[in-house]
C-alpha cells in the first residue's frame, strides 16, 4: 500500500455542506421521508445523498431492469422509477408486506406503480426464483448479516457489464472499532474482504452516508 499523508475533512458541518450543495430531493421523496419518520423503524430509509447518487448512476447508466432487495417504505424504489426510462422496470423485495401498504401510496401518487413489482418473501428465497443475468442494477440493502449471500445470488443475477451495490458495508465505522464484535459486524468485515479479493468484479466503496460499495460485473 502506497504511504501517503491523508487529511480527513468530513465533520458533521462539511456533511451538511455537501449535501446542501449536491441535493434535490424531488417532492414526492421528501412526503416519503417525513411520512416515514412517523413509523419503527425510520432510521432504515435511504438519505437523500444516496437517492441523489442514484439518480446520476441511472441517467450514466440508463438501466432498464433493475432489481432491489429491501424495499422498507420503498424510497430505493421510487428513486429508481422516476429517474429511469419509461419503459425500465423495477423488482423489489421485502420480507414484511406492511411496508409494502406505505410504499404504495407514494408510488401512485408518483404514478410509478406499473414500473414496480413489489415481491414478498424473504430475499433469499425470492432471488432464487428471478431469472438470471437480465438484471442491469441491483441495490442490496435488506439484513445486513445476509449481505454476502444477497451477494452472491444477485451476482448471478446481473447481466455482465451490470453494476451491483450494497449498502452500508461500513456501517457508521464499526467495522473498524476492535471493541464491536458482534455478529453482524463480524460477517459485514468478511464479506468486504471477501469482495475485495473477488476477480469477478470491479468494486469501489463511497464514505457516503455508512458505506456503499459498488461492485461491477465483469464482462
Ligand atoms: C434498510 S431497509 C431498506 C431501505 C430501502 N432500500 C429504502 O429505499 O429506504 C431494509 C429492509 O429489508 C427488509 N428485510 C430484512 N430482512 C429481510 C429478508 N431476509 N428478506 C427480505 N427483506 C428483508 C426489512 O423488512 C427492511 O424493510
Amino acid at each position: 500500500m502506497i504511504k501517503q499523508k491523508l487529511k480527513f475533512f468530513i465533520t458533521p458541518e462539511v456533511y451538511k455542506y455537501l449535501v446542501a450543495h449536491s441535493v434535490h430531493e424531488p417532492h414526492i421523496l421528501w412526503e416519503l421521508r417525513q411520512a416515514t419518520q412517523k413509523l419503527r423503524g425510520k432510521s432504515m430509509i435511504l438519505t437523500p445523498e444516496q437517492g441523489q447518487f442514484f439518480k446520476l448512476l441511472c441517467g450514466l447508466l440508463g438501466p432498464k431492469r433493475i432489481l432491489e432487495v429491501g424495499t422498507y417504505t420503498g424510497y430505493g424504489a421510487l428513486c429508481f422509477a422516476l429517474n429511469s426510462d419509461e419503459d425500465a422496470h423495477i423488482d423489489t423485495i421485502d420480507i414484511n408486506p406492511q411496508w409494502h401498504e406505505h410504499a404504495l401510496p407514494f408510488w401512485q401518487k408518483a404514478g410509478m406503480e406499473s414500473k414496480i413489482t413489489q415481491h414478498h418473501g424473504d430475499a433469499t428465497d425470492v432471488l432464487n426464483t428471478l431469472n438470471k443475468e437480465v438484471y442491469d442494477l441491483i441495490f442490496v440493502d435488506a439484513n445486513k448479516e445476509e449481505t454476502a449471500t444477497h451477494y452472491e445470488l444477485a451476482y448471478a443475477l446481473c447481466k455482465p457489464g451490470g453494476l451491483i451495490i450494497l449498502d452500508n458495508t461500513l456501517m457508521w465505522g464499526e467495522v473498524v472499532d476492535p471493541n464491536i464484535s458482534k455478529k453482524m459486524i463480524r460477517k459485514l468485515r468478511l464479506f468486504n474482504k471477501q469482495i475485495h479479493e473477488d476477480t469477478r468484479v470491479d468494486i469501489s466503496i463511497l464514505p457516503f452516508s455508512d458505506g456503499m460499495t459498488l461492485a461491477r460485473k465483469k464482462t
